[in-house]
Formats: structure tokens, sequence, C-alpha cells
């Protein structure tokens, strides 16, 4: 059911943690399951991210997305880091099965909401980034019907 990817993420997660004194934090749920995950972020003066972390208390697939973003971010650029969809990390994971689609959405929502808090601690706007959603409960229907 799960790929080789998902279950070597989950059963070895990368960047576990947290950071002190952090670039910014963003921390999502999903009202449904009651997963929580939050993103930490180290963001150097040329806004690469220089370090990443998460801390999830969710499903495995959760702590597997969790872990694989926090990969795909390290070392971009925030605006590279803003295309690092659900989908992409998802792809990195060699797939997840459709009823886990939800949670690779936590790790992007998150991510969205720990460069918002970074974009709001450093008055700065970052393109194409929206306000972030602290539950994705509400999107979550119908996405999962596309995969
Ligand atoms: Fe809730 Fe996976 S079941 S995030």
């Amino acid at each position: 059911m799960y790929s080789e990817k998902v279950m070597d993420h989950f059963t070895n997660p990368r960047n576990m943690g947290e950071i002190e004194n952090p670039s910014g934090v963003g921390t999502v749920g999903n009202a449904k399951c009651g997963d929580i995950m939050r993103i930490y972020l180290d963001i150097d003066e040329n806004q690469v991210i220089r370090e990443c972390t998460f801390k999830t208390f969710g499903c495995g697939a959760a702590v597997a997305t969790s872990s694989m973003a926090t990969e795909l971010v390290k070392g971009k650029t925030i605006e590279e880091a803003l295309k690092v969809t659900n989908k992409a990390v998802m792809e990195a994971l060699d797939g997840l099965p459709p009823v886990k689609v939800h949670c690779s959405l936590l790790a992007e929502e998150a991510i969205h909401a720990a460069l918002w808090d970074y974009a709001q601690k450093n008055k700065i706007e970052i393109q194409g980034l929206k306000k972030p959603k602290t539950d994705i409960h509400e999107e979550e229907e119908g996405e999962e019907e596309e995969y």
C-alpha cells in the first residue's frame, strides 16, 4: 500500500525537531482526523532556506510527507519553496494511497504558513503567497477524488 520511500521517511524521518529562534513557524491542522503539523524555517539574508524542520502529531503519511517536504525546501529560495506543492511532495515519495492525499496537503500548507510568518516578521510580501489556512479540512473534499 505504501511505497518504499514513504516507509523509509516514516521509519527514519529527516529533519525532525525544532529550530531555536526560527525565521518562521507555521502550524496547520486537519480538524477531521485531528492531525497537526508544524514547520520551522531558518532563512538567511538572501532569502535562502538554510534549515527546515518539522514536528508532526499525525499519521504515518503525514510524518513521511513532512519529512520529504523539509528535504525539498532545504537550500531553496523562498520563491522556489512556494512551488513545493503537495503534488511535488507526493511525487518525490512515489505516490500516496488516495485516502492519504489530504495528509500531504498539511505539508504544503504548513510550509506556506511558516513562510507567511517569516514575511509578517520581516514586514515583506512574498509574491504568490496567500494567507494560510490553519485547518485544511474544508478544502480536502473533492481534492481526494483527483488522485
Ligand atoms: Fe490525518 Fe493523515 S490521517 S494527516
